[in-house]
């Protein structure tokens, strides 16, 4: 199944009736690939995962083992989403690892942003096949390669992460049912298996999470702040039709100070930093134009509901210079 590619007469699709003929043909094939044995997916709650994740629970049911590592740097409610869409609505034979501590423990004192990617990645690896050992019978990995990830990788562009570097003696047969499709068409599918449009229309969130948004050494208040600021801004953006049309928005809290006034005292605390970006490939970037009284209204509810901080500000600047993360 690894080496198969998306034919040059392939349709787009773009329709629920072509996307309900590859569920079809899609469930059929897995039904063949994997008859009676069981699968493992890391399911991270991200488009592609979790479009494998419903075809599989489509074609095979629970022979599909889901491991759900939350590593702590999820934003608010992710975790307690994929639990209620996959283990409440699908009935997915779902492993939930609330790895927090380990993650955190491990990232304590950690300034270098290469560093911090390196733990992160190479933790949630460990984490996951420790989780696989504990299962019988695993005999096939299912991963949420895409189209474009073949191409790219095959341009020398990116490494793919294919089979992430799990441990030698943990070779699994790979079941990639998305791998012909592009992400739109991914979203199509998925929006036919009846997963909710914030999880098909997400925006793009890095596999380090808030980790890159919480610049430095994280500290467990820090990232609170960094999760609790997002989540208004998400809120907020969704309420005023801004969801599903600025391309990327998220909160970043820088590592430093400043002073200001709260409650008639003097409070030392943190900025939060609000990024707004509009991309079609994320090579480059422009920012968004926030209507005004949408933003005081944020800026009001980050600096009342979110500890720690006492002040914030807008990012306005462009890929280039800028990237679209802070680390
Ligand atoms: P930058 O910051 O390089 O980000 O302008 C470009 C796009 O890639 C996302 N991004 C990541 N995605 N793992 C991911 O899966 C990562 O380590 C990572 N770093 C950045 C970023 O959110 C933006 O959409």
């Amino acid at each position: 199944m690894n080496n198969i590619r998306r034919p040059d007469t392939m349709e787009r699709i773009t329709t629920a009736a072509l996307a309900d003929a590859f569920i079809d043909e899609q469930v059929a094939a897995i039904r063949a690939q994997v008859g009676e044995k069981k699968v493992l997916l890391a399911l991270s709650g991200g488009v592609d995962s979790s479009v494998v994740a419903a075809l599989l629970i489509r074609a095979i049911g629970r022979q599909l083992v889901c491991v759900h590592v939350n590593h702590g740097l999820l934003r608010k409610g992710e975790p307690e989403q994929v639990i209620e869409v996959f283990r409440g609505q699908m009935n997915a034979n779902l492993i939930y690892v609330d790895a927090t501590d380990r993650f955190l423990n491990k990232l304590a004192g950690v300034t270098d942003p290469e560093e911090k990617r390196k733990i992160i990645g190479g933790e949630f690896i460990q984490v996951f096949a420790e989780e696989a050992r504990k299962q019988d019978g695993i005999e096939f990995l299912a991963q949420g390669t895409i189209w474009p990830d073949i191409l790219e990788s095959e341009q020398g562009i990116k490494a793919h992460h294919n089979a992430g570097g799990l441990p030698e003696d943990m070779q699994f047969e790979l079941v990639e049912p998305v791998r012909i499709l592009f992400k739109d068409e991914v979203r199509m599918v998925g929006k036919q298996l009846g997963l909710p449009d914030n999880m098909v229309y997400r925006q793009p969130f890095p596999g380090p999470g808030l980790g890159v948004r919480c610049p430095g050494a994280i500290t467990r208040d820090r990232l609170e702040a960094v999760r609790e600021s997002d989540a208004i801004l998400r809120e907020e953006f969704a309420k005023n039709g801004l969801e599903g049309k600025v391309w990327q928005y998220f909160t970043v809290v820088p590592d430093f100070k400043s002073t200001g006034i709260k409650n008639g005292a003097r409070s030392f605390e943190w900025p939060v930093i609000i990024r707004a970006v509009n991309s079609k490939d994320a090579i480059t970037a422009t920012v968004e134009d926030v209507p005004f009284a949408l933003m005081s209204r944020i800026v009001d509810r980050i600096i009342h509901e979110v500890p720690g901080v006492n002040r914030v500000l807008y990012d306005f600047t462009p890929k280039p210079t800028a990237t679209i993360e802070y680390e």
